[in-house]
């Protein structure tokens, strides 16, 4: 049995960095579940069926706009936008960019901040706007617990055992942070209009990562294991859904209980 409440069959979405690792679950959840999806990235991946690409970078108004303008000609105006695409310094950054706060490099701020807060205000103002004119729509702010609470750098511990350096760089959880006061700013702007906007707010995902991180991560985590990618799209149903008519403002956590303690 379907059930209407969460029904989302012959909505359109757009999921930001829908290329990428969590991304692309989004995609084809929600394309499982009737919606038809547009993935704005600026890389291609591997897109499952029922899933159309819109090449496009999220700091680029005019870009945005663009892309929006051929989406709206197809499908008409979005009834979801799930703001996902993001930098985060990966396992194997640059050295400065996990070295010492103190020399944390300027350039990788602003590279950083571009796209993980400029970028969401962008695509707020280009997709959420027109969602706004419309009278309807749900918009969704991916964070992480690094921007609701401190990253742990104890959890990195065993690479500067080895004689690395690693810190979890400070840029992205600054962005993070500005993602929960983005989503309560717009939820009471547009709190008449028929658009809610929320945050939702994962902890660390599998990603196949070295056994010594695997074995701290999962002893800080209540439920003593990671999330799995396909586990965060429960709750991104929820708040595209009807079943979420009357949440807004808020900030959905999916964390396995990492912030309960
Ligand atoms: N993976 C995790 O452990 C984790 C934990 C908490 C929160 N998150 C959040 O989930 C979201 C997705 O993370 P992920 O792990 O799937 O990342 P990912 O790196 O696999 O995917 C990010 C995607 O964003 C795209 N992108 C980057 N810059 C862009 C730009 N300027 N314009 C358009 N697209 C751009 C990339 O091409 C990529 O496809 C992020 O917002 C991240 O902060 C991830």
């Amino acid at each position: 049995m379907s059930d209407p409440l969460f029904d989302l069959s012959g909505r359109v979405g757009v999921v930001t960095g829908g290329a990428g690792q969590l991304g692309s679950v989004y995609a084809a959840g929600l394309a499982e579940r009737g919606m038809r999806v547009a993935v704005f990235d600026v890389e291609d991946g591997d897109l499952p069926d029922g899933v159309r690409s819109i090449p496009v970078d999220v700091t680029d108004r005019s870009a945005l706009e663009g892309a929006l303008r051929e989406l709206e000609a197809e499908w008409g105006t979005p009834h979801l936008l799930v703001n996902n695409a993001a930098l985060d310094s990966p396992p194997d950054a640059p050295a400065e960019e996990v070295g010492p706060f103190e020399a944390y490099p300027e350039s990788s701020f602003d590279a950083v901040m571009d796209v993980n807060v400029k970028g969401v205000v962008l695509c707020c103002q280009v997709v959420g706007g027109a969602m706004a004119r419309e009278g309807r729509g749900s918009i969704v702010n991916v964070s992480s617990v690094y921007g609701m609470l401190s990253p742990v750098q104890d959890l990195y511990a065993f690479r500067r055992e080895r004689g690395e350096t690693f810190f979890k760089p400070v840029a992205y959880s600054v962005s993070k942070s500005a993602i929960l006061n983005l989503t309560r700013y717009l939820a009471t702007y547009w709190g008449k209009t028929g658009v809610r906007v929320n945050t939702l707010t994962l902890a660390g995902v599998w990603n196949d990562q070295p056994a010594e991180f695997l074995e701290a991560y999962d002893a800080r985590v209540p439920m003593g294991r990671m999330l799995r990618a396909e586990e965060a799209l429960g709750a991104l149903v929820f708040l595209a859904s009807d079943a979420s008519s009357y949440v807004t403002g808020s900030n959905v956590v999916v964390d396995g209980g990492w912030s309960a303690w």
